[in-house]
């Protein structure tokens, strides 16, 4: 798969102010924990900034969320596919684009990756076609930079497993998230200098210093 564009060179009408930083790796890597921690140092040093995600960032968002995430029935592989695109699309135009044109820094829950991660490499669906959906759904504003939390399968599973009910796609089996994993991985090695891998099985701290790190950069 080629290497995603990131067309924020100066001349692009899509170049604006503000950055846009996401967050990425399977359930439990700790997203949500280094999103927070990252959004209260920005805060702290006077940076106004957009805590976000996908799916769920918009009203129309929650919707498709709560459909993928809990329906109980079939749901087929590119009806998830297009339901996540659809989530992105509107997620870029009612929340990061104008995030960004006014100057701020969004921080994301999730994004393209886990597109390419999930539908592609974990569900077998074509990644080119995956590519090109992401392009439409993101206006080809792809973010600055993305932390990539990597870590074993099984060891994400139990940290899952401790937090109570899984959701429809954490019940998948081990095998899937393996796969979901090597993908993150691939998107990485073809995008050095956007994905910022880091260790999840790092003590929290320590990875929220590296997160601080990178950002400084
Ligand atoms: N580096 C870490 N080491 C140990 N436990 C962690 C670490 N980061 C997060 N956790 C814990 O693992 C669980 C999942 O973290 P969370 O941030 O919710 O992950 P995600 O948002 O990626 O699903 C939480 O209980 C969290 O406190
Ligand atoms: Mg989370």
């Amino acid at each position: 798969m080629p290497a995603i564009p990131a067309d924020t060179s100066p001349s692009s009408p899509l170049n604006t102010q503000g950055r846009f930083i996401t967050f990425e790796g399977l359930d439990g890597c700790g997203k949500s924990t280094q999103m927070q921690l990252c959004a209260d140092a920005l805060t702290q040093q006077g940076f106004d900034i957009i805590q976000t995600c996908n799916p769920g960032g918009t009203e129309i968002g929650k919707a498709l969320r709560q459909t993928l995430l809990h329906h109980p029935g079939y749901v087929s592989e590119t009806c998830e596919l297009l339901m996540y695109v659809a989530d992105r699309a509107q997620h870029m135009s009612e929340v990061v684009l104008p995030g960004l044109s006014q100057g701020k820094i969004v921080l994301c829950d999730r994004h393209v990756d886990s597109s390419v991660a999930y539908q592609g490499y974990g569900r077998g669906l074509d990644l080119l076609e995956i590519h090109t959906l992401n392009h439409i759904a993101t206006q080809g504003r792809y973010p600055d930079l993305t932390f990539l939390f990597d870590a074993d399968p099984a060891l994400m599973r139990e940290r899952v497993t401790a937090r109570g009910a899984a959701d429809r796609l954490e019940r998948e089996q081990l095998n899937f998230y393996t796969r979901v994993r090597e993908g993150f991985l691939h998107l990485a090695q073809e995008n050095p200098e956007r994905i910022c891998v880091l260790d999840a099985t790092q003590p929290i701290e320590k990875i929220h210093h590296a997160v601080l790190q990178a950002l400084t950069r």
